[in-house]
C-alpha cells in the first residue's frame, strides 16, 4: 500500500479521547511505531501477526449504559499485551466481571496523589519522589475483575492501577500521556519494551528513502501540483516530491496580501534559488483586498479567503497541463478518524483553511506523502532534506494569515500597520532568545482608538494585542510568561516605530476558554 508502513506495532484504539494521539506520539518518540484505529475498524481486522501490543485509550462512552463502546472479547485471548488507559480501563474491567459505578463522589479531575499496593512490570520505576497523576473521569471501577490485582490507589480510587499479569492485561485510571502525570512515559516505555518486548522500529529520517521510492513508483511520468504556503509541512512535502521527480512537479504560491512582512517573496526565492523548485508566484493581494471590503464577520473572512484561494489555485493550476497528482501536506492526525468512532458531533468554533484543504472536484489524485507522521516528525523529516531553521522552526501561520488578526474590517493601511508590528515583535523575540520557547507569538490589530500622549500631542491611534502561547499540539494551550524588561522594550519599541499605534496588549487568556488565534 501507498506510504503504509508494513512492521510490528503497537495498536492505539481509539475510544475518542481528545489526547489519544499523544498515546501515539509518545510511543513513537521511543523509537517504536504505532498505530491508531477506531473500534469498528478493529472488528474487521484479520491480521494481527504485526501487533505486538493494544493500547484501549480513554473516551466520552460510558460501560454504565446498555449499550457502550467496546472490543470483541476475544481480543483477550490473543495472547498480546493490552493496557487500558481511562475508558479502556474501565472496559477491560467491565469486560471482566468487574464493576463501574457513575458517581459522583467519586469522579475526579486533575491532578490526584497516587500511592503504590504492589509491585508491577507496568510500574518499574514509575513511582518516584513526585507522584501526582492526571484523572479526568466519573464512572469508576468499584469491584475488581476476577483474577485482576490492585497495583496502586489514589484518595478517591481504590482501584487506579489494576493488573492480570498472567494475562498481561493492565489497566490505568488516570492519563499516563499528558505531561500532568508525574513520569507517565515511564508507563509505556515499561508496557512496551518490558511488557511487549517490542524492538526499536522507527527512526523518521530512515523514511525519507522509502518515502520518496514510493512517490516515484506511483506518479510515475505524471505531473504533481502542490500548494506551497512556506509552512512546514508544505514544504516538507514539496522537497521530498521534488526529490523523486524534480520538475514534474509544478509548485504554486498564492500571495494573498495577507503574510507576514517580506515572508512571503523571500520563501518563494530560498524555494526557487536554494531548493531549485518549479515554483510560480501569483500575486492575488488586490483580489482578496476587494473582496473582503466592508467584511467584519470572523466566519464570513475565513470563508470568504478559503474560497478565494481555492479559485486562484485552481484557475492557475488549469493553465499547466498533463497534471495528475495534487500533492497535499496531510498529517496523521487529520487523518485519525477519532470524532466517527464516537459518533460525536463537536461543536465548530472555527472554519479552518489551510492549503491543504484544496477541493476534491479538480479531479487529480491526492498525493499525500506525511499522512503517517505527526507534526514533529515532519519537523525531523524537513531537517534531514536539508530545510532551513528559518522555516523548520517557524510558529505555526493560519491559512487565513493577517486577514483574522486585524480584528473587524481589513484595509491596505490597517495590514501594513500590523505587519510592521509583527516583524518588531517576532524579530524581537528572537534578539531576547524567546522564539523557541515560544509555541506560537503573534500580534493582532485591534478596531479600537484610543488616546495617548507623545511629546506634546495628543494622539488617537490603534491598539495592537501580542500573543504568546506554549502548547503541544495547538488543542490546548498557556499564555507564555514572560520578562518584564522583554514587555518594557517590545511597547516602547513598537509605539516609537509604527505610525499608527499608540497602545499595547498582552493577552494573558489560556486555551480554553480563549482559542489562539483571536478569529
Ligand atoms: P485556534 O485559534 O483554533 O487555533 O485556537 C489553533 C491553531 O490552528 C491555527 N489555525 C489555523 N491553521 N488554517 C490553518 O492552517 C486556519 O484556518 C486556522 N485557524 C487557526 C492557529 O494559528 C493555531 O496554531
Amino acid at each position: 500500500m501507498q506510504f503504509h508502513f508494513n512492521r510490528e506495532k503497537i495498536l492505539i484504539i481509539d475510544f475518542g479521547s481528545q489526547v489519544t494521539k499523544l498515546i501515539a506520539r509518545r510511543i513513537r518518540e521511543f523509537g517504536v511505531y504505532s498505530e491508531i484505529i477506531t473500534p469498528e475498524k478493529l472488528q474487521n481486522l484479520k491480521d494481527f501477526n504485526k501487533i505486538k501490543g493494544i493500547i484501549l485509550s480513554g473516551g466520552p462512552s460510558t460501560v454504565t449504559k446498555y449499550k457502550f463502546q467496546t472490543v470483541p472479547k476475544k481480543l483477550f485471548s490473543k495472547k498480546i499485551p493490552i493496557l487500558g488507559i481511562c475508558y479502556g480501563f474501565q472496559l477491560i474491567a467491565k469486560l471482566h466481571g468487574g464493576k463501574i459505578k457513575a458517581t459522583k463522589k467519586r469522579r475526579e479531575f486533575g491532578r490526584a496523589a497516587i500511592s503504590e499496593k504492589r509491585k508491577s512490570p507496568l510500574t518499574k520505576n514509575f513511582f518516584q519522589s513526585k507522584k501526582n497523576v492526571w484523572m479526568s473521569h466519573e464512572d469508576a471501577v468499584i469491584k475488581l475483575p476476577k483474577n485482576f490485582k490492585i497495583v496502586a490507589s489514589t484518595k478517591d480510587s481504590r482501584l487506579t492501577i489494576i493488573e492480570n499479569r498472567k494475562k498481561n492485561i493492565y489497566g490505568v485510571q488516570f492519563h499516563p500521556e499528558v505531561t500532568h502525570t508525574d513520569n507517565g512515559n515511564q508507563i509505556f516505555k515499561n508496557f512496551i519494551f518490558s511488557i511487549c518486548k517490542i524492538k526499536k522500529n522507527w527512526n523518521v529520517s530512515s523514511q525519507k528513502n522509502k518515502i520518496i521510492q514510493d512517490i516515484k513508483n506511483i506518479v510515475k511520468k505524471e505531473r504533481v501540483i502542490c500548494a506551497l504556503s512556506g509552512g512546514v509541512d508544505s514544504s516538507v512535502v514539496a522537497l521530498l516530491i521534488n526529490k523523486a521527480i524534480k520538475k514534474k512537479l509544478i509548485c504554486i504560491m498564492v500571495d494573498t496580501g495577507l503574510m507576514r512582512k517580506n515572508e512571503f517573496k523571500h520563501t518563494f526565492k530560498i524555494f526557487k534559488n536554494k531548493y531549485k523548485l518549479n515554483v510560480r508566484l501569483i500575486n492575488a493581494s488586490k483580489f482578496f483586498l476587494k473582496k473582503l471590503k466592508n467584511i467584519e464577520n470572523p466566519e464570513k473572512k475565513r470563508k470568504i479567503i478559503g474560497g478565494l484561494f481555492v479559485n486562484i489555485f485552481e484557475k492557475e493550476s488549469k493553465k499547466i497541463k498533463n497534471v495528475k497528482f495534487l500533492a497535499q501536506g496531510t498529517l496523521y492526525p487529520d487523518i485519525i478518524e477519532s470524532r466517527s468512532s464516537t459518533g460525536s458531533k463537536t461543536s465548530k468554533i472555527k472554519s479552518h483553511h489551510n492549503v491543504g484543504g484544496l477541493p476534491k472536484k479538480m479531479n487529480l489524485k491526492l498525493l499525500e506523502p506525511l499522512k503517517e507522521f505527526f507534526k514533529d516528525e515532519v519537523r525531523v523529516l524537513g531537517k534531514s532534506l536539508g530545510l532551513t531553521k528559518k522555516i523548520l522552526n517557524r510558529h505555526p501561520f493560519p491559512g487565513p494569515g493577517l486577514g483574522i488578526r486585524i480584528i473587524g474590517n481589513i484595509e491596505k493601511e490597517k495590514i501594513k500597520i500590523l505587519q510592521e508590528v509583527d516583524h518588531i515583535y517576532i524579530n524581537e523575540l528572537i534578539k531576547f532568545n524567546l522564539y523557541g520557547k515560544i509555541w506560537q507569538a503573534y500580534a493582532a490589530l485591534l478596531p479600537i482608538k484610543t488616546v495617548g500622549v507623545m511629546g506634546d500631542s495628543r494622539t488617537y491611534e490603534y491598539t495592537c494585542l501580542l500573543r504568546a502561547v506554549t502548547s503541544e499540539d495547538g488543542m490546548t494551550a498557556d499564555y507564555f510568561s514572560f520578562p518584564k524588561d522583554f514587555l518594557d522594550k517590545i511597547s516602547n519599541k513598537i509605539v516609537n516605530n509604527v505610525k499608527g499605534v499608540n497602545r499595547v496588549v498582552y493577552d494573558i487568556t489560556s486555551k480554553p476558554p480563549s482559542t489562539i488565534e483571536l478569529e
